[in-house]
């Protein structure tokens, strides 16, 4: 009897353990939920407070977003080093020249979430709400904490967390799964469609070159696969190139073909509190809503010309 216990070990026990694990997933699932709405909700509010204090004080001087003391300040960036074998580097751009420059670690490695909302706060001055929303954002689909634990660049490029396909300067992950890898082509193409003064990008030609890619990758990557969210990423992302880099292709060069700070270079956004999220999404919106190829069937169709028969219909025996 004792024997055949020990090879089937269940008891009456067991029914009370698994309504416990049960009773215990189900309250922890909702002390997150509430806690993540009510960061959220906190969060959207002092942003939109921020937004107001911007509105009614006066923007930094010219050459003084940087603050003094800070690396950057005058528009002395720290030497920039390109990554050396063995270091960790990502997607963004912008990141990674951070650490290029050691801004952040430079082998990109073992960063404290906190030390990254500090990093972007100070280089790119974005407002301390969206210093603290997006790397809050990567360490819970990392599923990690966002005060006390850390990563390496590379682990931001999980695919479909903030990684999407058809970005505009990296090839899909189904291509080549090193996202840390800039694609040079992509980048070149970006750099050279500009419509506005001197060929600098203008928010109708971010819509249209993610309209392209998004078609472009569709047709490519059988695998591609593109959320409402991961859409809102890739123009949020790019958007930055038209604010806090001022759509200027002369300081886009260097930024996203070697991941470097130009000299010289500081945030064209210079309001005191930085660019809040909202006044980013009076950008964002309208280059993600303008794209005319979520409307008009070219990225719903494309692709399918992989599969023979596609787009025909049966005709009734
Ligand atoms: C706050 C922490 C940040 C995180 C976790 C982050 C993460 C990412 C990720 C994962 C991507 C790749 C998205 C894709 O697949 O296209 C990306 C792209 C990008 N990010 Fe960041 N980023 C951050 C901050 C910034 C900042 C502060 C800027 C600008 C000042 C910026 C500018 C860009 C640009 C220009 C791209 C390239 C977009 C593209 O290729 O389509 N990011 N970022």
């Amino acid at each position: 009897m004792q024997r055949e216990r020990a090879l089937c070990p269940r008891t009456t026990a067991q029914p009370n353990m698994h309504l416990f694990i049960a009773l215990r997933r189900i309250l922890a699932g909702l002390v997150s939920g509430v806690e993540g709405v009510l960061t959220n909700a906190a969060v959207f509010l002092v942003d939109f407070a921020f937004t107001l204090f911007n509105l009614v004080t006066p923007n930094r001087r010219k050459g003084r977003v940087i603050l003094e003391g800070h690396p950057g300040f005058g528009g002395k960036w720290p030497e920039y080093i390109p990554p050396r074998e063995g270091d960790s580097r990502s997607s963004c751009p912008a990141l990674n020249a951070m650490a290029n420059h050691g801004l952040l670690p430079r082998d990109g490695k073992n960063i404290k979430f906190t030390e990254l909302n500090a990093a972007i706060r100070r280089v790119y001055n974005f407002s301390p709400t969206f210093c603290f929303f997006v790397p809050n954002y990567i360490a819970n689909a990392l599923v990690r904490s966002y005060r006390t634990d850390r990563f390496d660049l590379s682990d931001i490029d999980a695919h479909n967390c903030i990684e999407h396909d058809a970005s505009l300067t990296r090839v899909d992950s189904y291509a080549d799964p090193d996202q840390g890898k800039i694609a040079k082509a992509l980048v070149e193409e970006v750099l050279n469609s500009g419509t506005g003064p001197g060929g600098d990008l203008t928010p109708d030609d971010l819509s249209r070159l993610l309209g392209k890619r998004r078609v472009e990758a569709k047709r490519q990557n059988p695998k591609f696969s593109l959320a409402f969210i991961h859409k809102m990423f890739g123009s949020s992302n790019g958007s930055t190139m038209l604010t806090i880099f001022g759509g200027r292709v002369q300081d886009l060069r260097p930024i996203l073909s070697e991941e470097r700070l130009p000299d010289g270079w500081e945030p064209r956004v210079r309001h005191r509190m930085g660019l809040t999220m909202l006044e980013f999404n009076f950008t964002v919106l309208p280059v993600e809503l303008s794209i005319k190829e979520e409307v008009d069937g070219s990225i719903g169709s494309a692709g399918q010309e992989r599969y023979e028969g596609a787009g025909k219909t049966e005709k009734a025996e």
